[in-house]
């Protein structure tokens, strides 16, 4: 762990313990595990060491200047008044000049090297849509449909594998940002952009929307789960099958079928077939509730579903009103949603 990254851990340490509560830490931007990631972590450092240079520079004649000519006890004649010299203007003119030329050609390099990228037959393909507050991958070719938790397999060398992720927004200006593997990508509204990534190392990612886009903004999280060829083939199989369909909980998903849940919500292998919220398909798969707001525990459910506006005010899912029956009902059959 370098010096960078452990001042960015202890900060974020220090920040959950600040605003006590549920911790979201910041994926660490010194710690790039992505192609994309990398090169923008390089870019960053090449500006910084070119800042640094010229912040030395001139702070340090600065110093010695005021150190080395300062007025002196005794100092009665005003110094020399000299105006201009056209050596020291051109200096200060074309060495600027070139700094920027340097600085520009490297990020364009960067830039055209990650967005030109072709994405191979093989790679996996995910549209990824913005929602106020939330965010809904969509795997077109394996028929998935989920919410907030981005699976993806892990790239190595004997077996590469990109991800590549277009981009697509229902409402408003919204920004996709995993930071140890990518820059920040906007979702536009009618407009596709478009970024990949190919992760490789295992592990949970966390990232936020980084484009300001309403009151919960600061609740738009999302995690990418990076996993080996075979837990993501294992993943990908669980979650193509249809819902759960436990017979112990018959009643229960009557109950929840016959409220206006199924108005918003899909549940695949029912009449439930919204498509506004999350699909909930396999709710019990994923780590968090409310797009990260809080990890997703049968307490935590049974607090979201009885009142969300408690656990995220402005979010767009109501306070359904339901009576303690009717709350039973639904969090037994959401929580046999595997
Ligand atoms: Cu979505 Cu900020």
């Amino acid at each position: 762990m370098t010096s960078c990254s452990r001042i960015a851990g202890l900060w974020c340490v220090m920040a959950a313990a600040a605003f006590g509560q549920a911790v979201h830490p910041v994926g660490n931007i010194f710690d790039p595990q992505a192609t994309p990631a990398e090169s923008v972590y390089h870019l960053s450092l090449l500006v910084v060491a070119v800042c640094a240079a010229i912040f030395l520079v001139v702070a340090g004649l600065l110093s010695f200047t005021i150190v080395r000519f300062r007025g002196k006890a005794g100092d009665g004649n005003e110094p020399a008044q000299v105006y201009g010299s056209n050596r020291i203007e051109i200096a200060w003119t074309v060495i600027p000049i070139l700094i920027v030329l340097v600085l520009t050609m490297a990020t364009a390099r960067a830039v055209v090297t990650i967005q030109n990228k072709r994405a191979p037959a093989d790679a996996l393909q995910v549209t990824v849509i913005g929602h106020q507050w939330w965010w809904e991958f969509r795997y077109p070719d394996l028929g998935i449909v989920t919410a907030n938790e981005l699976h993806v397999p892990v790239s190595t060398v004997a077996k590469p594998a990109v991800t590549f992720l277009k981009l697509q927004s229902a409402d408003v200006a919204h920004s996709f940002w995993v930071p140890q593997l990518s820059g920040k990508t906007d979702l536009i509204p009618n407009r596709t952009n478009s970024m990949w990534i190919d992760p490789r190392q295992e592990g949970t990612f966390l990232g936020n929307c980084a484009e300001y886009c309403g009151m919960q903004h600061a609740n738009m999280l999302l995690r990418v789960v990076v996993q080996s060829p075979g837990d993501f083939e294992k993943w990908t199989a669980a979650q193509k099958l249809d819902a759960s369909h436990d017979p112990r909980r018959e009643e229960a998903r009557a109950a929840f079928l016959s409220l206006s849940c199924v108005n918003c919500h899909s549940v695949s292998g029912t009449s439930a077939a919204g498509t506004f919220g999350p699909d909930l398909s396999h709710l019990m798969s994923r780590a968090a509730l409310g797009s990260g707001v809080i990890p997703n525990t049968p307490e935590n459910l049974r607090a979201w579903v009885k009142d969300p506006q408690a656990i995220k005010p402005g979010n767009l899912m109501p306070n359904m009103q339901l009576n303690p029956g009717e709350l039973d009902e639904v969090v037994a059959y959401l929580s046999s949603l595997k």
